[in-house]
């Protein structure tokens, strides 16, 4: 009963009664020896009490301040994964101790706060991203590209006109601007399409996959080997907007670090799960290292993680240096937005 009543007690009334008991028990302890002791050389006497008496001062602090203090251990453990952008920790608030307690109670509605303005604040950037992809394509196709398309009608009657009586140097140059205007209209629907493919939005995902597979890394390197298990399904547009820029960023790692022969991208949906697993024969890397915040280095996978956050799915990167490399994200279909 005492030693529950002391537990839940604050730190200081803890630190006040520990050492009041330790005087006490010095006091009786050493009227009690020193009785019984007479006579015995008064030098020995004080170092035997002065050495007791420290030794029980020091344990009975050390005992009170661990136990005390292991709440605060647990909270600065909780700081460092946090600090490597694990939002999720939690810090067990089981401290008898009343003012412990209300600490990790209020250090854990922090957490909350920021994991949700995190995720708000996540949500609301890529979307914004998206928009205005969206947006800047939109401008490039129906201004810039229509625009450059008149230039080129124009161009064409000109030429039409000077070939029966123009300088021939004049009609090679008109040629020339012809020509290169078609190639920049060319690169303008690459560049629309790279923004955001029309056909992710039009026809879904798998579409839009096998695009950018067959416009930007077949032939640049390893062999990819698509496996999709149904072509026309849709998912809801944020799953399929995510999980497009997450196959993007891990195709084109695998491409790009991983030296592999040969890249499998697998899509499956089933059971109100959709997954992707993106698997490399290449060189392999230290997953925990990359992604975590800290070492400046790329953005990819940090968005990855990020994205898959969002759409409160998980994401399993199994790799080591020499031994390939599988991106693995499983999405719950339930929690998509139809958008
Ligand atoms: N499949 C892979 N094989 C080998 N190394 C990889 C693979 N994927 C990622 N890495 C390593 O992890 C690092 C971080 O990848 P991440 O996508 O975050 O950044 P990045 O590709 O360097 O730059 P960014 O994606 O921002 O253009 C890479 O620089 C690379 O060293
Ligand atoms: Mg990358």
């Amino acid at each position: 009963m005492v030693v529950g009543w002391l537990r839940g007690r604050p730190i200081m009334e803890k630190i006040l009664i520990a050492n009041a008991i330790v005087i006490l028990i010095g006091a009786i302890g050493g009227t009690y020896f020193t009785r019984r002791l007479e006579g015995q050389s008064g030098v020995a006497l004080t170092l035997i009490f002065l050495a007791s008496g420290l030794g029980i001062t020091i344990l009975a602090n050390w005992l009170v301040l661990r136990a005390t203090f292991r709440p605060l251990v647990e909270i600065s453990r909780a700081m460092e994964s946090i600090h490597k952008g694990e939002l999720h920790q939690r810090v067990a608030d089981k401290s008898s101790d009343p003012v412990l307690r209300s600490l990790s109670q209020s250090f854990n509605e922090m957490l909350v706060r920021l994991e949700n303005e995190s995720r708000q604040y996540s949500t609301r950037l890529f979307d914004s991203i998206e928009e205005e992809r969206r947006r800047i394509g939109r401008e490039l196709h129906d201004e810039t590209s229509q625009t450059l398309a008149a230039v080129l009608i124009s161009l064409d009657l000109a030429e039409k006109a000077l070939s029966r009586c123009g300088p021939p140097e004049v009609v090679q140059r008109v040629a020339t601007s012809k020509s290169l205007i078609s190639h920049t209209i060319e690169q303008l629907k690459l560049l629309v399409y790279d923004l955001r493919p029309v056909m992710l939005d039009d026809f879904g995902l798998v579409p839009a996959l096998r695009w950018y597979i067959q416009s930007h890394l077949e032939g640049v390197g390893p062999t990819i080997v698509t496996e999709f298990d149904d072509e026309g399904q849709r998912l809801p547009g944020n799953v399929e907007t995510g999980l497009y820029r997450i196959a993007q960023d891990t195709l084109t790692n695998a491409v790009r670090h991983a030296q592999a022969s040969k890249v499998v991208v697998r899509l499956e949906t089933k059971s109100g799960f959709a997954s992707l697993a993106v698997i490399d024969n290449g060189v392999g890397f230290d997953p925990g290292e990359a992604i975590y915040r800290g070492n400046h280095r790329g953005l990819g996978l940090l968005s990855v993680k990020e994205r898959v956050e969002l759409l409160d799915g998980t994401l399993n990167i199994e790799s080591a240096p020499g031994r390939g490399t599988r991106v693995y994200v499983v999405i719950p279909l339930a929690q998509g937005r139809q958008s």
